[in-house]
C-alpha cells in the first residue's frame, strides 16, 4: 500500500508529518538484477585510480561486487571477482606472477580473462579449466583511469571517446573521492547550480567568484547523450550562462567558474573588501569541452557508496602557485576529509549530498522550478533503465564507428543591459538561456560567436 506522505501545513506542526521511508529502489540500487544496475553496467565505468594499483592486488567493491584489481608482471591489467573458486579466500592476498595471479591459499593461478592457467591438486590436470572460468571484466586504462565493462559479454559497447577526453594541451589531473552515500544524490549535484548561491556562497569560503551571489534563473533540456542544465547570472555588466552538462548514464562535465583577473578562479575567503574590487577581465569563456573544468563520473560501489572520480582539467601553463590556488578552491569541500568542526562552519559539497542521508528519500522533497535538471534527470534515468529492461538501446549509448562524441557543457558570457525591475531582469535571463540552449543543441557556432565579446 502507497504510504501517507505529508509535510506538516501548520506553525509548530512537526508531529503532523508523515514522511516516507521508502527510496526509490528502482534508480538506486545497483547490485546484479536490479533495474538500475543491469543499466549502469550497460556502460564502460572507471573502477580505480591506475596510480593505486601497484604490486599488489587491491580489493574494490563496484556495483555491489567485490573484486581485486591488479597489474600482473607482463603488465597486463585485471579485474577479478574477488573470491577464489577453490575455497573462497581472498584475491587481495594472492601472488602477483608473470600473467595473472595465484590464489594465496591453495596456489590456484588465474589469468586476467579469469582462465584458470593452473589448478594444483587436480586429477586430470585442465579438466576444470576446460568447463569453467572464473569471474572477470574487461579493463582498459586511460589517462590515469582503470575502466571496466561489467555487463554482459555480447553486449559490451565500444570505450567511451568524449570530445573533452582528447586534449593533449591539457594536464588531466584524475582523481578518486569517496562517499558515503547512494550515487543518485551525487550524481544530481551537478545539475543543482542554485546551490553555488548558497552552499558556495553564504559560508566563510567562497569557491566561486561574486557572481554566485545572484540568484539564477535554471532550466534544463535534452541533449542527444543526456542533458543541460543551464543558469543564467548577472555579473556586473555581463550576463553569465553556466552549463552543467549530464551525459548519461552518470557523467557530468563541470565547467569552471568565470576566470578573473589571472585567469584562475580565486578563493576570496574572508576577503570582503577584495571580493568587491575584483574586476572581471575576461568576457568570454571557451567552450568548457575544449577549456578546462572537471570531467567526473559518480561510480557506485554499492548501495550506500560511491565514488566521484574523473579528471580536473588543468593548465600546464599555470604557474604552480596559481596551480595550488586553483586546486584547492576547486576541491573544497569534495571529501570527507576536514575535521568535523571545519566542515560544520564551512560545508561542502560532501557535507550537503552526505548529509542527505545513505540513500536519499526523494518521496521526501519538495522540488521547485529551481530543481529542473534534477527533476529531469530523473525521468531520463528511468527511461534509460527501461530501455535497457525492454532490451532496447538507453540514451547516451555509442555505437562501434561512431568516432568521437561531442559534449555540450559551455560557460559563456554576454552584454547585459541595464533593466528597469527584477521583472525584466528575469525575462532577459530567460531569453539567454532559452536562446543559449537552442544554439547549443542546433551547435550553431556563428550565434554563438556572435553572443561572445573580444577578450
Ligand atoms: S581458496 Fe584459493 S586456491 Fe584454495
Ligand atoms: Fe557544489
Amino acid at each position: 500500500m502507497a504510504q501517507d506522505v505529508r509535510n506538516a501545513t501548520r506553525p509548530y506542526g512537526g508531529y503532523d508529518r508523515r514522511p516516507s521511508t521508502t527510496p526509490d529502489r528502482e534508480l538506486a540500487e545497483v547490485g546484479r538484477g536490479t533495474p538500475a544496475g543491469e543499466y549502469l553496467r550497460r556502460f564502460w565505468q572507471p573502477v580505480a585510480l591506475a596510480a593505486d594499483i601497484k604490486d599488489l592486488p587491491v580489493p574494490i567493491t563496484i556495483l555491489g561486487e567485490e573484486l581485486v584489481v591488479f597489474r600482473d608482471r607482463s603488465g597486463a591489467l585485471g579485474l577479478l571477482e574477488r573470491h577464489c573458486s577453490h575455497r573462497r579466500t581472498s584475491l587481495e592476498f594472492a601472488l602477483i606472477v608473470d600473467h595473472g595471479l595465484r590464489c594465496a591459499y591453495h596456489g590456484w593461478h588465474y589469468g586476467v580473462d579469469g582462465a584458470l592457467l593452473d589448478v594444483p591438486g587436480e586429477k586430470v590436470p585442465g579438466a576444470l579449466a576446460s568447463r569453467m572460468y572464473h569471474g572477470a571484466y574487461p579493463v582498459r586504462e586511460f589517462r590515469g583511469l582503470v575502466f571496466a565493462y561489467m555487463g554482459p559479454p555480447d553486449q559490451r559497447p565500444p570505450f567511451p571517446d568524449y570530445d573533452f577526453m582528447h586534449h593533449d594541451e591539457e594536464e588531466y589531473l584524475p582523481f578518486c573521492w569517496h562517499n558515503p552515500c547512494n550515487w543518485v544524490q551525487l550524481r544530481e549535484n551537478t545539475q543543482d547550480p542554485i546551490h553555488l548561491t548558497f552552499l558556495h556562497s553564504m559560508f566563510d569560503v567562497q569557491q566561486f567568484g561574486d557572481y554566485a551571489y545572484d540568484l539564477p534563473v535554471i532550466q534544463a533540456c535534452e541533449t542527444p547523450i543526456g542533458q543541460i542544465t543551464t543558469s543564467v547570472r548577472r555579473v556586473h555588466d555581463l550576463y553569465y550562462c553556466r552549463v552543467n552538462e549530464l551525459i548519461l548514464p552518470n557523467i557530468a562535465r563541470v565547467p569552471d567558474g568565470i576566470r578573473l583577473g589571472d585567469a584562475i578562479p580565486e578563493n576570496m575567503a574572508g576577503e570582503p573588501g577584495r571580493r568587491q574590487a575584483i574586476e572581471l577581465r575576461y568576457r568570454r569563456q571557451l567552450p568548457s569541452s575544449h577549456g578546462l573544468g572537471l570531467s567526473t563520473w559518480i561510480v557506485p560501489n554499492d548501495d550506500f557508496n560511491a565514488m566521484h572520480m574523473g579528471w580536473l582539467h588543468l593548465s600546464p601553463k599555470w604557474s604552480e602557485k596559481a596551480r595550488a590556488d586553483y586546486l584547492a578552491t576547486i576541491t573544497f569541500g569534495q571529501t570527507g576529509e576536514r575535521s568535523y568542526e571545519e566542515r560544520h562552519r564551512n560545508p561542502g559539497d560532501w557535507d550537503a549530498w552526505v548529509a542527505q542521508g545513505r540513500m536519499a528519500i526523494q518521496a521526501n522533497e519538495n522540488l521547485t522550478a529551481a530543481d529542473a535538471g534534477i527533476a529531469l534527470f530523473r525521468r531520463q534515468l528511468r527511461a534509460g533503465i527501461r530501455a535497457v529492461q525492454a532490451g532496447e538501446r538507453p540514451k547516451g549509448m555509442r555505437a562501434e564507428g561512431e568516432g568521437v562524441c561531442q559534449t555540450y557543457g559551455y560557460a559563456l558570457t554576454r552584454p547585459a543591459p541595464c533593466l528597469p525591475d527584477e521583472g525584466a531582469e528575469w525575462a532577459a535571463k530567460q531569453d539567454y538561456a532559452q536562446e543559449m540552449q537552442q544554439d547549443i543543441l542546433a551547435r550553431r557556432a556563428p550565434a554563438l560567436d556572435r553572443m561572445l565579446e573580444p577578450a
